[in-house]
């Protein structure tokens, strides 16, 4: 199993490029079964969930196949399986993403339950009660749901809790449902805006994108298309965050800056030095960085995914802040690891407390999810001595190359074999 050794201490200078977004190319790749013909999505990052998604898709019976240069086309010309098996799910809860366009087009899916996972229970209550509104019967049963319908019905339905891939399967799915479709408390995040615009080039008839309301108007069917995943945010995010630690001038660059509004706001409030285009973000750490809170929130609120990041720097600005988590109920794992490292944090319920500055020390220390990895890397950056973060295949999940695009801003960081 690999690990990361980084030795703390380094300044990070120079530019760095941000990969195509996990988050939109995973609903991207699950769109290309709503339609018999090609899709060709470019900027696909190379990042462990987008294979995973790949496999499932490719056990269904999809033609994929990589292009030079980030690209990948799809093809559901027939399927041979309705199925997503829990060996493939289990490693990636995104395979849910499959049963609203499976059962769109081809009548019927079956996909493992996801089971919940190291932040919290993760139901997908609001994923089944938006495909029976469309129409569609769903039930349980060994450890599988299983949906089924002769063809799915316009409907109206609200969300009651803002759920980002709950939106993009009923979007999918309602597409090919006949009449029109009024999803209501819909996620506004750019990656589901991203999915409505790929189904549009597709076909679909589709209003209200970036709004909490989505009209959809059914079609018989969706011709192929193609498409340029956006930036990672979150990504972006990360590397921001890792040039308010230690960057003497980083420029973090093919990001939309528009879609980070509020850890940019954040960060200025805590007196770190930024400068935002169009397409880039400059940034580098302040001489004096003040303490600041963040509670967690859907788009365009805090990102539940920068959660982790924000914390560690928070553990080197002066004074005390409180990050509250908002979304997912356990979502402090990577605490107990940053302690490890001397950070002064303290849990109550979910209230993180941070009390800084504190001179981290590197440790060896072990990643539980995908975003405390990315937290746990960023610390060793600005940790005395060595740190070593075990468990990078979460790294992996959904970051492309983070260690070598750390290394080439000059951090001591390298990658190292089980
Ligand atoms: C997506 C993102 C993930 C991000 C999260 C929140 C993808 C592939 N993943 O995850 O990176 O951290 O949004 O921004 O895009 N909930 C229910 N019932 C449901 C569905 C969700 O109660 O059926 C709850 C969840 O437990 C959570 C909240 O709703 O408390 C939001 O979760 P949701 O937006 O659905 O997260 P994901 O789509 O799984």
């Amino acid at each position: 199993m690999d690990r990361i050794r980084i030795t703390g201490g380094r300044p990070l200078r120079g530019c760095v490029h941000v990969s195509g977004a996990k988050n939109a190319v995973l609903p991207a790749l699950a769109a290309s079964l709503l339609t018999d013909a090609e899709i060709r999505l470019d900027r696909v990052p190379a990042v462990r969930d987008v294979e995973t998604m790949l496999r499932v898709l490719g056990h269904l019976g999809v033609d994929t196949e990589r292009q030079a240069g980030a690209g990948v086309t799809l093809r559901a010309r027939s399927l041979t399986d309705c199925e997503a098996p829990w060996d493939l799910v289990r490693t990636m809860r995104a395979s849910i993403l499959i049963l609203g366009p499976l059962v769109a087009r081809h009548g019927r899916a079956r996909v493992s339950r996801p089971g919940g996972c190291a932040i919290g229970e993760r139901p997908v209550d609001f994923h089944v009660e938006a495909l029976r509104a469309l129409g569609a019967q769903v039930s349980q049963e060994h450890g599988y749901l299983e949906a089924r319908s002769d063809g799915l019905r316009g409907a109206a339905f609200t969300f009651e809790r803002v759920s980002v891939t709950g939106t993009e399967n009923a979007l999918m799915a309602a597409c090919l449902a006949r009449g029109e479709t009024v999803l209501g408390n819909c996620a506004r995040e750019p990656e589901v805006t991203d999915l409505a615009q790929l189904l549009i080039g597709m076909g679909a008839r589709i209003e209200g994108l970036g709004t909490a309301t989505l009209r959809i108007t059914g079609v018989e069917s969706l011709h192929g298309t193609r498409h340029v995943i956006p930036p990672d945010r979150i990504e972006a995010g990360t590397l921001i965050v890792a040039g308010a630690l230690a960057g003497e001038d980083v420029e973090v660059e093919g990001c939309r800056p528009a879609d980070l509004q509020a850890l940019l706001e954040r960060l200025r409030y805590c007196g770190v030095p930024l400068t935002a285009t169009d397409s880039a973000v400059l940034v580098r750490r302040p001489s004096v960085l003040g303490a600041g809170g963040v509670t967690t929130a859907p788009h365009p609120g805090f990102a539940t995914d920068l959660q982790a990041q924000f914390m560690v720097l928070m553990t080197q600005a002066r004074g005390a802040s409180v990050i509250r988590e908002t979304i997912f109920e356990n979502r402090f794992m990577h605490v107990q690891e940053l302690r490890r490292m001397g950070a002064r944090i303290r849990v109550e319920g979910h209230d993180a407390l941070v009390e800084g500055p504190t001179d981290l020390s590197g440790a060896p220390v072990t990643a539980t999810d995908l975003r405390a990895s990315a937290s746990l890397v960023l610390a060793g950056l600005v940790a005395a001595g060595e740190t070593i973060v075990h468990r990078v295949y979460h790294l992996d999940r959904g970051y492309e190359r983070l260690d070598d695009k750390l290394r080439l801003l000059g951090a001591s960081i390298e990658r190292l074999g089980s």
